[in-house]
């Protein structure tokens, strides 16, 4: 079977499609989301149960969410480098999480991609596959009506 990769308009033959580090802009644009992620976070009230389950600095949230970021997106594995593989969904199990907290999550990234000004294609892109992680991150039943 041939996986091979048919160059389109906007990229020439001779290179790799472009990662999607890339397409978001890079380190200085990564960071630049984790940091409005996280200052909505620690600013808007709409998103005061997930910013309560985070310790009261956010400066190693920031630090890891980025390092994570960069390797998940096809950039340097700094996250990895450091601690490894990520087993996420067992890093959170501390934090109780159901659907209103990757609700809070999600809205909270959705905000901080446009703020940061990111292509709308690439926001839709990128909040559909943020929205299978989260998803697969819930860890408690929601409490019903
Ligand atoms: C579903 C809703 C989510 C909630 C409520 C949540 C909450 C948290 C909390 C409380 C921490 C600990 C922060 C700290 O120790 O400084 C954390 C760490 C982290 N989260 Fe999330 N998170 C969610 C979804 C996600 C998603 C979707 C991703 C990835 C796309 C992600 C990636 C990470 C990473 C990489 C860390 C650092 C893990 C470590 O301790 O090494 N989280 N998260």
């Amino acid at each position: 079977m041939t996986t091979e990769h048919t160059p389109t308009a906007t990229e020439p033959a001779d290179q790799q499609p472009a990662s999607l580090y890339d397409m978001i802009g890079g380190a200085g644009k990564l960071r630049e989301l984790v940091d409005r992620f996280y200052d909505l976070m620690d600013l808007e009230p709409q998103f005061s149960v997930i910013r309560a389950l985070h310790p009261t600095t956010l400066d190693g949230s920031r630090d890891k969410f980025y390092w994570f970021l960069s390797g998940w997106s096809g950039g340097p594995d700094l996250y990895i480098e450091q601690f490894g593989h990520p087993r996420l969904r067992a890093r959170h199990l501390p934090y109780a999480i159901a659907s209103p907290e990757r609700d809070q999550w999600l809205r909270c990234m959705a905000l901080a991609m446009q703020d940061v000004g990111m292509e709308e294609g690439l926001q839709e892109h990128l909040l559909t596959s943020f929205f299978q992680t989260a998803d697969w991150m819930r860890n408690k039943a929601d409490i019903q009506p």
